[in-house]
């Protein structure tokens, strides 16, 4: 069965693309460090989105998997993909990720990303912390004026499910006690044998 595709004007606002937010009532926290020593390369790849902070545009859309490859020019390739559980659309957005800040003395997992050729200017991908091999945590806040910010989180996993790993559950909860509103978490759907594979 062929799903339908929504219009671009929706996909450029989806999930695990850096968009996504939701409003708080606060500036933007400026206490939240990422990740140091972050390795570009050893992020390549799939990854299943399996939290997320839920926002109007990406109401109800699950099986969410992104896939970074690198390009010619050492920026990455992002490529979204989504599906809708309820009414069977699938959304799939085409992105560039760079380094926020290549020429640092230590890189921080701080990316920016864009999608639909729009200008990779913001910093707006943070990996709070990964192993690379297992989990990623990826954070974001944009101020909105001066009393509210945007707010974009998401636990993505290389595999549908994350495993029952002590030590990750416990990396995991230590960034969200402490950043996360967790009233606003949302689980993505990926064990559902509607899931397209991307
Ligand atoms: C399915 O639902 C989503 C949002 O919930 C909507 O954007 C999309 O247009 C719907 N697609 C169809 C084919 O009804
Ligand atoms: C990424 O965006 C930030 C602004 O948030 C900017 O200062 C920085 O120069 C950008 N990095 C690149 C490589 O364009």
């Amino acid at each position: 069965m062929q799903s339908s595709f929504v219009s671009v004007a929706v996909v450029a606002c989806l999930c695990g693309m850096a968009s996504g937010a939701i409003l708080f009532d606060r500036a933007c926290p400026t206490e939240v460090d990422a990740m140091s020593y972050f390795s570009v390369e050893s992020y390549l790849g799939k990854w299943y989105e399996i939290q997320r902070y839920e926002s109007e545009f990406e109401l109800n859309f699950d099986c969410v998997q992104v896939r970074y490859t690198l390009n010619d020019d050492e920026s990455v390739e992002v490529s979204n993909s989504a599906y809708n559980l309820f009414n069977g659309s699938s959304i799939n957005a085409l992105g560039r990720a760079v380094l926020s800040f290549p020429d640092a003395d230590i890189i921080q997992g701080k990316l920016n990303v864009s999608f639909f050729g729009a200008p990779n200017d913001l910093s707006n991908y943070w990996v709070l912390d990964t192993d690379y091999q297992t989990f990623s945590v990826v954070w974001n806040c944009q101020p909105v004026g001066e009393q509210q910010s945007e707010e974009s989180f998401w636990v993505l996993s290389r595999t549908p499910t994350l495993p029952a790993d002590t030590d990750i559950m416990f990396r995991i909860h230590n960034i969200m006690r402490r950043y996360i509103d967790r009233s606003q978490v949302r689980f993505t759907r990926q064990v559902d044998d509607r899931c397209p594979v991307f």
